[in-house]
């Protein structure tokens, strides 16, 4: 049964609203504002009738505390009204009331408003529901299909198995000490997470190669970048994908490859990526070696501050690298 919390300072009004609904509704009645507040501490009602005009706390105010308080800000209202002021009914619906009923009550309007408001505040908070579940539904798919996309990729060379992912914990963990809202973190992530997705399209031969690549083999290993890109380039959801992709080996100095970029007409997102990439490149332990020691890794980023990489973001990566979960490459021994 719906719960109604009818605020009037007129007995005689609540005991008619109370005999008219109390056999469809559970009905709190109120005299005054702060009657009405103790029966909101214990009891959230489906709809609130309040009166405009009252001694101390008068409808307004009482419609503006409690649109302040976000536990009751949705409880839709109806204004009962003692003038038939056009102003009046216009103040009632711009200050985001439902609607508003006449003073004397009429038996049938009362019933009809009450039952139409409770009808479509039912369907909307059931639409709200539906709409959150699809919502959820949407992106646990979306994080699925990146997660799948990125074991794509380490399953391709199992050698490098868990490079995607820490190469997102890194870069995510910069975003943040950058100051990257939350949302922009979680984007950062995804984005490092798929950073080379590219090696779908570059041949084993090359991407499994233990000696050092030739001329052309490394030209091939150098396309993972423009292939990762055209892989990406539909997926409109993450702005920054495929700057993330496309330009995460390009160096500081302007030597580095696709596009020979430097400096600030490097992508942030591919500059955050590209130092989280070498730290784990370096750390990371191989079949055929085992990881540099991270202390000697963040030496040689330091090393490399303002030619490989941007001075800004290894700054923040050194301030941050002691509470990074640097310890699981063991784990990716083969
Ligand atoms: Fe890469």
């Amino acid at each position: 049964m719906h719960k109604l919390l009818i605020i009037d300072d007129s007995k005689t009004v609540l005991n008619q609203a109370m005999m008219l609904l109390k056999d469809f509704y559970h009905v709190f009645p109120a005299i005054s504002g702060s009657t009405a507040l103790k029966i909101l501490e214990h009891h959230i009602p489906d709809l609130i009738l309040l009166d405009l005009l009252m001694p101390e706390m008068d409808g307004r105010e009482f419609f503006i505390l409690l649109k302040s308080r976000p536990e009751l800000s949705d409880i839709p209202v109806i204004f009962l009204i003692s003038d038939t002021n056009d102003q009046t009914e216009a103040e009632c619906i711009s200050l985001g009331a439902c609607d508003f009923i006449r003073k004397p009550i009429i038996k049938e309007v009362l019933l009809s408003r009450v039952e139409k408001t409770l009808e479509l505040f039912d369907y909307r908070r059931d639409l709200q529901q539906t709409l959150d579940e699809k919502t959820r539904q949407i992106e646990t798919a979306y994080i699925q299909t990146m997660a799948a996309l990125a074991n794509t990729i380490d399953a391709k060379d199992p050698d490098t198995n868990g490079h995607s992912i820490r190469v997102a914990y890194y870069s995510g963990q910069i975003a943040h000490q950058l100051g990257y809202s939350k949302e922009d973190c979680e984007n950062i992530y995804f984005i490092a997470l798929l950073h080379d997705v590219g090696k779908i399209g570059v041949p084993d031969s090359v991407l499994k190669k233990r000696d050092r690549l030739t001329e052309e083999e490394y030209e091939l290993m150098k396309q993972h970048t423009t292939i990762g890109a055209h892989i990406l380039k539909d997926i409109k959801m993450l702005p920054g994908l495929c700057d993330g992709t496309l330009y995460h080996h390009e160096r500081y100095d302007g030597t580095g490859y696709p596009n020979g970029l430097s400096g600030e007409a490097i992508p942030r997102i591919a500059r955050i990526i590209s130092v989280a990439d070498t730290f784990d490149a370096m750390t990371a332990t191989r079949c055929y070696r085992k990881g540099m020691d991270p202390k000697i890794a963040l030496e040689e980023l330091k090393r490399n501050r303002g030619t490989q990489f941007d001075p800004e973001i290894t700054d923040t990566f050194l301030e941050i690298a002691d509470g990074l979960e640097v310890s699981n490459h063991e784990a990716d021994l083969m």
